[in-house]
Protein backbone atom coordinates (compact mmCIF):
# COMPACT_ATOMS: atom_id res chain seq x y z
CA UNK A 1 0.00 0.00 0.00
CA UNK A 2 2.72 2.15 -0.83
CA UNK A 3 2.39 2.78 -4.19
CA UNK A 4 2.97 6.64 -4.55
CA UNK A 5 5.24 6.86 -1.31
CA UNK A 6 7.28 9.86 -0.82
CA UNK A 7 5.05 11.85 -4.10
CA UNK A 8 3.39 15.29 -3.32
CA UNK A 9 0.45 15.74 -5.08
CA UNK A 10 -1.98 18.17 -5.71
CA UNK A 11 -5.45 17.56 -6.21
CA UNK A 12 -8.04 20.22 -7.37
CA UNK A 13 -12.20 19.74 -7.03
CA UNK A 14 -11.17 17.50 -3.92
CA UNK A 15 -14.14 18.47 -2.04
CA UNK A 16 -16.28 15.88 -2.93
CA UNK A 17 -16.86 13.02 -5.52
CA UNK A 18 -13.94 11.56 -8.07
CA UNK A 19 -11.54 14.24 -6.25
CA UNK A 20 -12.27 13.17 -2.92
CA UNK A 21 -12.13 9.49 -3.69
CA UNK A 22 -8.59 10.42 -5.10
CA UNK A 23 -7.23 12.39 -2.32
CA UNK A 24 -8.04 9.47 0.01
CA UNK A 25 -6.74 7.26 -2.27
CA UNK A 26 -3.80 8.47 -2.95
CA UNK A 27 -3.29 9.54 0.85
CA UNK A 28 -3.52 5.63 1.60
CA UNK A 29 -0.70 4.74 -0.77
CA UNK A 30 1.52 7.20 0.70
CA UNK A 31 1.34 10.54 -0.94
CA UNK A 32 0.97 13.87 0.50
CA UNK A 33 -2.13 15.62 -1.02
CA UNK A 34 -2.65 18.95 -1.63
CA UNK A 35 -6.32 19.00 -1.69
CA UNK A 36 -7.71 22.30 -3.05
CA UNK A 37 -11.71 22.96 -3.63
CA UNK A 38 -13.53 26.55 -4.50
CA UNK A 39 -15.41 25.47 -1.16
CA UNK A 40 -13.70 26.01 2.11
CA UNK A 41 -15.71 24.20 4.58
CA UNK A 42 -16.04 21.30 1.89
CA UNK A 43 -12.16 20.98 1.54
CA UNK A 44 -11.36 21.53 5.19
CA UNK A 45 -13.62 18.65 5.60
CA UNK A 46 -12.36 16.55 3.50
CA UNK A 47 -8.89 17.29 5.09
CA UNK A 48 -9.99 16.88 8.07
CA UNK A 49 -11.15 12.78 6.99
CA UNK A 50 -8.25 12.28 5.59
CA UNK A 51 -5.75 13.56 8.31
CA UNK A 52 -8.04 11.37 10.68
CA UNK A 53 -7.25 8.54 9.13
CA UNK A 54 -3.76 8.17 9.22
CA UNK A 55 -3.14 9.99 5.80
CA UNK A 56 -1.46 13.91 5.28
CA UNK A 57 -3.44 16.13 3.59
CA UNK A 58 -3.38 19.82 3.25
CA UNK A 59 -6.34 21.79 2.51
CA UNK A 60 -6.64 25.06 0.23
CA UNK A 61 -9.33 27.03 -1.05
CA UNK A 62 -8.33 27.86 -4.70
CA UNK A 63 -10.61 28.66 -7.83
CA UNK A 64 -8.97 26.64 -10.89
CA UNK A 65 -9.82 29.59 -13.10
CA UNK A 66 -8.03 32.17 -11.31
CA UNK A 67 -4.41 32.42 -12.05
CA UNK A 68 -3.34 34.09 -8.50
CA UNK A 69 -5.13 31.32 -7.23
CA UNK A 70 -2.65 29.15 -8.85
CA UNK A 71 0.31 31.18 -7.87
CA UNK A 72 -0.69 31.08 -4.11
CA UNK A 73 -1.59 26.72 -4.31
CA UNK A 74 2.25 26.20 -6.18
CA UNK A 75 4.01 28.46 -3.88
CA UNK A 76 1.95 27.01 -0.53
CA UNK A 77 2.57 23.27 -1.62
CA UNK A 78 6.42 24.17 -2.69
CA UNK A 79 7.11 25.79 0.77
CA UNK A 80 5.24 22.80 3.00
CA UNK A 81 6.37 20.32 1.09
CA UNK A 82 9.37 21.09 -0.68
CA UNK A 83 8.54 19.67 -4.33
CA UNK A 84 5.67 19.18 -6.84
CA UNK A 85 5.33 15.36 -8.43
CA UNK A 86 1.63 14.79 -9.45
CA UNK A 87 -1.20 17.58 -10.61
CA UNK A 88 -4.39 16.34 -10.79
CA UNK A 89 -6.49 19.01 -13.04
CA UNK A 90 -9.77 17.24 -11.31
CA UNK A 91 -12.10 20.14 -10.94
CA UNK A 92 -14.95 20.52 -13.10
CA UNK A 93 -18.50 22.43 -13.63
CA UNK A 94 -21.23 20.96 -15.69
CA UNK A 95 -23.92 22.56 -18.31
CA UNK A 96 -26.49 20.55 -19.95
CA UNK A 97 -27.82 22.91 -22.98
CA UNK A 98 -27.21 22.57 -26.47
CA UNK A 99 -25.55 25.49 -28.82
CA UNK A 100 -28.57 27.55 -28.78
CA UNK A 101 -29.34 27.23 -25.36
CA UNK A 102 -26.57 28.07 -24.13
CA UNK A 103 -25.54 31.86 -23.48
CA UNK A 104 -22.30 33.57 -23.92
CA UNK A 105 -22.21 33.73 -20.17
CA UNK A 106 -22.30 30.26 -18.87
CA UNK A 107 -19.84 28.57 -22.04
CA UNK A 108 -17.41 31.71 -21.12
CA UNK A 109 -17.73 29.98 -17.46
CA UNK A 110 -17.33 26.45 -18.09
CA UNK A 111 -14.27 27.13 -20.38
CA UNK A 112 -12.51 29.03 -17.90
CA UNK A 113 -13.28 26.33 -14.90
CA UNK A 114 -13.09 23.21 -17.41
CA UNK A 115 -10.44 24.00 -19.53
CA UNK A 116 -8.08 27.24 -18.73
CA UNK A 117 -8.15 25.32 -15.19
CA UNK A 118 -6.34 22.86 -16.66
CA UNK A 119 -4.33 25.37 -18.49
CA UNK A 120 -3.23 27.38 -15.86
CA UNK A 121 -2.59 24.10 -13.56
CA UNK A 122 -0.45 22.68 -15.80
CA UNK A 123 2.12 26.44 -16.43
CA UNK A 124 2.03 26.44 -13.03
CA UNK A 125 2.91 23.33 -11.79
CA UNK A 126 5.23 22.11 -14.51
CA UNK A 127 8.13 24.23 -13.41
CA UNK A 128 8.35 22.29 -10.04
CA UNK A 129 7.44 18.99 -11.46
CA UNK A 130 10.33 19.36 -13.82
CA UNK A 131 13.08 20.59 -10.50
CA UNK A 132 11.57 17.29 -8.90
CA UNK A 133 13.20 14.98 -11.58
CA UNK A 134 9.77 14.79 -13.47
CA UNK A 135 6.38 13.42 -12.73
CA UNK A 136 3.10 13.10 -13.57
CA UNK A 137 -0.23 15.29 -14.61
CA UNK A 138 -3.70 13.36 -14.90
CA UNK A 139 -6.08 15.74 -16.37
CA UNK A 140 -10.06 14.65 -15.97
CA UNK A 141 -11.90 15.02 -19.36
CA UNK A 142 -14.58 12.78 -19.85
CA UNK A 143 -16.19 10.58 -22.57
CA UNK A 144 -17.57 13.87 -23.59
CA UNK A 145 -14.54 14.93 -24.55
CA UNK A 146 -13.98 11.97 -26.87
CA UNK A 147 -17.86 11.31 -28.37
CA UNK A 148 -21.00 13.55 -28.52
CA UNK A 149 -24.36 13.15 -27.27
CA UNK A 150 -26.20 15.86 -27.58
CA UNK A 151 -27.35 18.95 -25.10
CA UNK A 152 -24.12 19.24 -23.41
CA UNK A 153 -22.28 21.93 -25.65
CA UNK A 154 -19.98 24.33 -23.33
CA UNK A 155 -19.29 20.46 -21.57
CA UNK A 156 -18.36 19.03 -24.38
CA UNK A 157 -15.91 21.40 -25.99
CA UNK A 158 -14.07 22.65 -22.60
CA UNK A 159 -13.79 18.23 -21.92
CA UNK A 160 -12.33 18.24 -25.88
CA UNK A 161 -10.16 21.44 -25.15
CA UNK A 162 -8.31 19.41 -21.91
CA UNK A 163 -7.99 16.49 -24.29
CA UNK A 164 -5.91 18.47 -27.15
CA UNK A 165 -4.24 20.28 -24.74
CA UNK A 166 -3.04 17.21 -22.78
CA UNK A 167 -1.45 15.90 -25.93
CA UNK A 168 0.16 19.05 -26.64
CA UNK A 169 1.46 19.19 -23.23
CA UNK A 170 2.78 15.38 -23.69
CA UNK A 171 5.02 16.26 -26.39
CA UNK A 172 6.31 19.17 -24.80
CA UNK A 173 7.31 18.11 -21.68
CA UNK A 174 8.80 14.62 -22.04
CA UNK A 175 11.78 15.47 -22.32
CA UNK A 176 11.35 16.38 -18.61
CA UNK A 177 9.55 13.50 -17.52
CA UNK A 178 6.68 14.80 -16.97
CA UNK A 179 3.91 12.46 -18.16
CA UNK A 180 0.41 13.79 -19.10
CA UNK A 181 -2.62 11.62 -19.91
CA UNK A 182 -6.76 12.30 -19.66
CA UNK A 183 -8.82 10.23 -18.02
CA UNK A 184 -12.32 10.19 -19.75
CA UNK A 185 -14.86 8.97 -17.69
CA UNK A 186 -18.13 7.50 -18.60
CA UNK A 187 -20.80 8.88 -16.16
CA UNK A 188 -20.43 8.37 -12.58
CA UNK A 189 -21.93 8.60 -9.93
CA UNK A 190 -20.99 11.85 -7.56
CA UNK A 191 -22.66 15.31 -6.47
CA UNK A 192 -22.31 16.38 -10.17
CA UNK A 193 -24.30 13.73 -11.51
CA UNK A 194 -26.82 12.77 -8.47
CA UNK A 195 -29.66 14.49 -10.22
CA UNK A 196 -29.91 11.62 -13.50
CA UNK A 197 -28.76 8.53 -10.76
CA UNK A 198 -32.51 9.94 -9.46
CA UNK A 199 -34.26 10.44 -12.38
CA UNK A 200 -35.92 6.65 -13.83
CA UNK A 201 -35.44 7.83 -17.13
CA UNK A 202 -31.95 8.70 -17.25
CA UNK A 203 -30.95 6.09 -15.50
CA UNK A 204 -32.59 3.43 -17.54
CA UNK A 205 -30.79 5.31 -20.27
CA UNK A 206 -27.49 5.07 -18.81
CA UNK A 207 -27.93 1.66 -18.17
CA UNK A 208 -28.72 1.05 -21.70
CA UNK A 209 -25.93 2.51 -22.90
CA UNK A 210 -23.23 0.74 -20.30
CA UNK A 211 -22.37 -2.61 -21.39
CA UNK A 212 -20.63 -3.37 -17.50
CA UNK A 213 -23.15 -4.70 -15.05
CA UNK A 214 -23.38 -2.54 -13.11
CA UNK A 215 -22.56 1.89 -13.57
CA UNK A 216 -19.35 3.93 -12.31
CA UNK A 217 -18.40 5.33 -8.88
CA UNK A 218 -15.51 7.52 -8.17
CA UNK A 219 -13.56 4.65 -6.99
CA UNK A 220 -13.05 3.20 -10.38
CA UNK A 221 -11.80 6.88 -11.54
CA UNK A 222 -9.59 6.70 -8.57
CA UNK A 223 -8.04 3.90 -9.82
CA UNK A 224 -6.86 4.62 -13.16
CA UNK A 225 -5.72 7.86 -11.67
CA UNK A 226 -3.71 6.50 -8.93
CA UNK A 227 -1.82 3.91 -12.09
CA UNK A 228 -1.31 7.17 -13.94
CA UNK A 229 0.11 9.18 -10.73
CA UNK A 230 2.42 6.03 -10.03
CA UNK A 231 5.61 5.20 -11.43
CA UNK A 232 3.85 1.65 -12.89
CA UNK A 233 3.30 4.33 -15.95
CA UNK A 234 6.25 5.64 -16.00
CA UNK A 235 6.14 5.00 -20.36
CA UNK A 236 2.68 6.08 -20.65
CA UNK A 237 2.15 9.72 -22.16
CA UNK A 238 -0.22 11.68 -24.24
CA UNK A 239 -2.51 9.00 -23.37
CA UNK A 240 -6.53 8.51 -22.90
CA UNK A 241 -7.78 6.13 -20.18
CA UNK A 242 -11.37 5.80 -20.84
CA UNK A 243 -13.38 4.71 -17.70
CA UNK A 244 -16.77 3.81 -18.55
CA UNK A 245 -17.80 0.35 -18.56
CA UNK A 246 -17.33 -0.14 -22.07
CA UNK A 247 -19.76 2.73 -23.17
CA UNK A 248 -17.83 4.20 -26.06
CA UNK A 249 -16.44 1.08 -27.16
CA UNK A 250 -19.13 0.25 -29.74
N1 LIG B 1 -19.41 12.49 -12.54
C1 LIG B 1 -19.32 12.20 -13.81
O1 LIG B 1 -20.18 11.48 -14.36
C2 LIG B 1 -18.19 12.70 -14.65
C3 LIG B 1 -17.99 12.12 -15.91
C4 LIG B 1 -16.94 12.57 -16.70
C5 LIG B 1 -16.10 13.54 -16.23
N2 LIG B 1 -16.32 14.10 -15.00
C6 LIG B 1 -15.40 15.12 -14.57
O2 LIG B 1 -14.76 14.69 -13.40
C7 LIG B 1 -14.41 15.79 -12.57
C8 LIG B 1 -14.99 15.60 -11.18
O3 LIG B 1 -16.39 15.46 -11.31
P1 LIG B 1 -17.35 15.03 -10.11
O4 LIG B 1 -18.44 14.27 -10.73
O5 LIG B 1 -16.56 14.48 -9.00
O6 LIG B 1 -17.93 16.47 -9.73
P2 LIG B 1 -18.49 17.07 -8.34
O7 LIG B 1 -19.41 18.18 -8.73
O8 LIG B 1 -19.03 15.97 -7.51
O9 LIG B 1 -17.17 17.67 -7.69
C9 LIG B 1 -16.48 18.72 -8.33
C10 LIG B 1 -15.71 19.50 -7.31
O10 LIG B 1 -15.08 20.60 -8.00
C11 LIG B 1 -15.24 21.77 -7.22
N3 LIG B 1 -15.18 22.97 -8.06
C12 LIG B 1 -16.14 23.45 -8.89
N4 LIG B 1 -15.72 24.58 -9.45
C13 LIG B 1 -14.47 24.84 -9.00
C14 LIG B 1 -13.52 25.86 -9.22
N5 LIG B 1 -13.77 26.90 -10.04
N6 LIG B 1 -12.33 25.78 -8.58
C15 LIG B 1 -12.06 24.76 -7.73
N7 LIG B 1 -12.94 23.77 -7.47
C16 LIG B 1 -14.13 23.80 -8.10
C17 LIG B 1 -16.60 21.59 -6.55
O11 LIG B 1 -16.75 22.44 -5.41
C18 LIG B 1 -16.58 20.10 -6.22
O12 LIG B 1 -16.05 19.85 -4.95
C19 LIG B 1 -14.95 17.02 -13.30
O13 LIG B 1 -13.94 17.60 -14.08
C20 LIG B 1 -16.04 16.44 -14.20
O14 LIG B 1 -16.30 17.24 -15.31
C21 LIG B 1 -17.34 13.70 -14.21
Amino acid sequence: MSRLQGKVAIITGAAKGQGLAEAKLFAKEGAIVVITDISEDGINRAAVEINETGGTALPIVQDVSSESDWKKVIKVAVEEFNKIDILVNNAGIPSRKNVEEETLQEWEKVQAVNSTGVFLGMKYAAPEIRKAGGGSIINISSVYGIIGVGGYAAYHASKGAIRSLSKTAAMDFAKDYIRVNTIHPGIIETPMTQDLFEDVEALNWLKGVTPWPRLGKPEDVANGALFLASDESTFVTGAELVIDGGWIAH
